[in-house]
């Protein structure tokens, strides 16, 4: 039996009918100018994304997998150690190992989905060269300024997988600067989408010099077939920078958004007397929210409890930030140290509640009426 309300979604990708006509009126002129990659939209997409991140430097390659590689390549980790954490997206850990390194995994705050200090402490090996943090949800963990100290006094480079948390800031700070370099993603699933793509920015005019390089065949110019990197072809297309350009403009004012329906959500289901657990904003980091995430109570049933909101009260909840750790995939069991249990419990007890920067009030009260609901007939 079909329920009475109205359908949420889980998420939302929003281009108005004005941001279709910006984007094809210049994809037209990307078209009649034949300069197709790496042309001035790109170069404006970069400037743009370099001031809204208050980066020296950005480089726009095609995904962000592409930008967590070239900087782990850019740093040659050939047969070297990465601490990466286990509560994180496959490419984290695959960029690792397509660059030559290895991916050491380090296990989970579940307060936070982060990684704590004291876990890279217990982590480092003798091979370790660089720590890869990445920021779970939009949330940006308070430790990162003594992260970033602890990197600074063993020698080694920090560098954050930012792919979730394009404009959220810690103290002001915004999430990708905080190391040598930071990486984003603009898969469509993102705060602001280009299609597909991906930036690197840092601060270090080495680390920009080189990105350039490895993003283009690692010619030494763009006109010059000469080969000084092992490059690919890691460039992105001026039709993408168009889109990606009018989202990011617009990525203000959809943060702003989704911020509103977060403090929605806090205000009615914070305090988990709803039977589930907002993870709460670490000090001082504002989040972009990407992610919306309860905790559900322990042996709670994930599968039934995202089925009963979406039968009973048209509330689809979306897939999991990570639904398991990166040790139980097939592909990179070899990773598994065996003591990664925080990254279970936390991958195994989350529910991401919808949000989306066009999410309405009244969709967010059918989500929290459906919490509740779902409280009240025992299904958390
Ligand atoms: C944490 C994280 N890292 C890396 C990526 C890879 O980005 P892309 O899909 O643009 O290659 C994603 C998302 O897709 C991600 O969520």
């Amino acid at each position: 039996m079909p329920n009475a309300f109205p359908a949420v979604p889980p998420t939302r990708i929003d281009f108005s009918p004005e941001d279709r006509e910006w984007i094809a009126e210049r994809i037209k002129e990307v078209l009649e100018s034949g300069r197709l990659t790496l042309g001035s939209f790109g170069e404006e997409f970069e400037r743009e994304l370099a001031a809204s991140l208050s980066a020296k430097h950005a480089i726009t390659v095609n995904s962000g997998t592409a930008s967590l590689e070239i900087m782990l390549r850019a740093m040659d980790v050939t047969g070297k150690d990465v601490l990466v954490p286990a509560n994180t997206f496959f490419a984290t850990a695959a960029a690792v190992i397509a660059a030559g390194g290895r991916p050491v995994l380090m296990d989970t705050d579940v307060a936070t989905l982060s990684t704590s200090l004291a876990e890279i402490e217990r982590r480092m090996t003798p091979k370790t060269v660089g720590i890869m943090i990445v920021h779970i949800a939009g949330f940006i963990t308070a430790e990162m300024p003594a992260i970033a100290a602890y990197a600074k006094s063993k020698n080694i480079w920090l560098m954050e997988d930012a792919a979730h948390a394009q404009g959220s800031t810690l103290n002001g700070a915004h999430a990708g600067s905080f190391g040598l370099a930071g990486s984003f993603s603009f898969y469509p699933t993102k705060v602001m989408t280009s299609a597909e793509g991906g930036v690197i920015v840092t601060g270090d005019d080495r680390m920009a010099t080189e990105a350039k390089l490895y993003r283009d065949q690692g010619k030494a110019s763009f006109l010059q077939n000469t080969h000084v990197r092992m490059g690919y072809n890691w460039r992105l297309s001026e039709p993408h920078a168009v889109i990606g350009l009018r989202h990011l403009r617009n990525l203000p004012a959809m943060i702003k958004a989704r911020q509103r329906i977060a403090a929605l959500y806090d205000a009615a289901l914070g305090g988990g007397a709803n039977g589930v657990r907002p993870l709460a904003a670490p000090k001082g980091c504002v989040s972009n929210y990407y992610k919306y995430v309860v905790m559900l109570p322990e042996g709670v049933d994930r599968k039934k409890a995202k089925a009963w909101l979406r039968d009973e009260r048209g509330v689809n909840c979306s897939g999991e930030v990570y639904e398991v750790p990166l040790h139980k995939n097939e592909v990179l069991r070899h990773l598994d140290p065996g003591d990664l249990k925080q990254s279970e419990i936390a991958c195994g007890r989350q529910m991401c509640l919808p949000i989306f920067a066009s999410m309405t009030d009244a969709q967010a009260q059918q989500v929290i009426d459906g919490v509740k609901a779902a409280k009240a007939a025992g299904v958390f």
